[in-house]
């Protein structure tokens, strides 16, 4: 039985849906069994036959982080470590859900499972520690970094920007932040193709959508797509700003694009472009917006 913990999350409602859809046996816990009480979590693995926790729990404004970073030290790295100790001690896989945000972002080729990190804000910091913790606890655990996700279970930077353009006639976003998309669902079948393997590869991978985009460019094909599925109904002038023009309070990697050899070689996973996933993505959502009458 795989436990998917933070099943109400963006990503823990797409990988429950997924393993529910194909009758995987299954069960979810998120706030209701805290991460940061080990006796409950405990007392919620008794008397089950888990095989494999997958967690995707986590504590995830960036921004937030900058003020709270002590919750989120528990969240992303305290939690995550009761996890880890417990499927060690119920011999349970573990996969864990980690970030881009671990790297400070300063490098122009795609980033190694094995570069050293460097994040620049809490968030990335409290992730780091997290991988930390996990890898001393238990050296079987699958850690997959992952990078701007997106979804329809959640808040994030799609459902934004369509909120954003529908009520605007002009949008300014930054591009001089280069990453890639990725959408939730195609981690979760990620995810599901990892479980399958009876013996996992231990350590960290990156996955994210194939590609290296912009915050622009990302959110111009948005739009595109917004106006294509008839989610919006009248463009909304996008303008390409710096960074400096858009403080936010915790700093972002300038280039944090991932490389995928590693997860590609020893599972035979291969991201789909981001481009052609924010369609099937529009096309799971919207019916495609049809011609005229007759
Ligand atoms: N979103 C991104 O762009 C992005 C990018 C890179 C990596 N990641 C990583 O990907 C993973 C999944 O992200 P996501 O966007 O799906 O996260 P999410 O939507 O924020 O989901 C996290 C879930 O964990 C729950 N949770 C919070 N505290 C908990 C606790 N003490 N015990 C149990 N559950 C708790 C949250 O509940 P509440 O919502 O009620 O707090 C939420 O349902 C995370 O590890 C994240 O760091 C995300």
């Amino acid at each position: 039985m795989i436990w998917i913990v933070g099943n109400k999350g963006m990503l823990g409602s797409e990988l429950s849906q997924i393993l529910e859809n194909r009758g995987i046996e299954c069960v979810g816990t998120d706030k209701d069994v805290d991460i940061l009480d080990p006796m409950a979590l405990v007392a919620f693995a008794a008397n089950k036959d888990i095989s494999l926790i997958v967690n995707c729990a986590a504590y995830t404004a960036v921004d937030k982080a900058e003020n709270e970073e002590s919750l989120a030290l528990r969240l992303n790295a305290e939690g995550p470590a009761n996890l880890a100790a417990l499927a060690v001690k119920r011999h349970a896989g573990f996969i864990h859900i980690s970030t881009d945000y671990v790297f400070d972002g300063e490098g122009s080729v795609p980033y190694k499972e094995n570069d050293p990190v460097a994040p620049l804000g809490a968030y990335g910091r409290t992730k780091a520690e997290g991988e930390k913790r996990i890898q001393a606890i238990d050296p079987d655990a699958i850690i997959i970094r992952t990078a701007w996700l997106y979804g329809q279970y959640g808040k994030n930077f799609v459902s934004t920007m369509l909120g954003l353009m529908n009520g605007k006639s002009e949008l300014s976003v930054v591009a001089d932040q280069y990453g890639s998309p990725t959408w939730a669902h195609d981690l979760a079948e990620a995810i599901c193709a990892i479980a399958d393997r009876t013996a996992p590869t231990a350590g960290i991978y990156h996955f994210t959508g194939e590609g290296t985009t912009t915050w622009y460019e990302f959110a111009c094909e948005i739009q595109r797509l917004g106006l294509e599925f008839g989610v919006l109904t009248t463009p909304c002038k996008v303008k390409a700003i710096t960074t400096d023009l858009y403080p936010t309070k915790a700093k972002r990697p300038a280039y944090s694009v991932l490389a995928k050899d590693k997860i590609k070689e020893a599972f035979g996973i291969y991201p789909p472009e981001w481009r052609d996933s924010l369609r099937k993505y529009f096309e799971s959502i919207y019916q495609v917006k049809t011609g005229g009458e007759g």
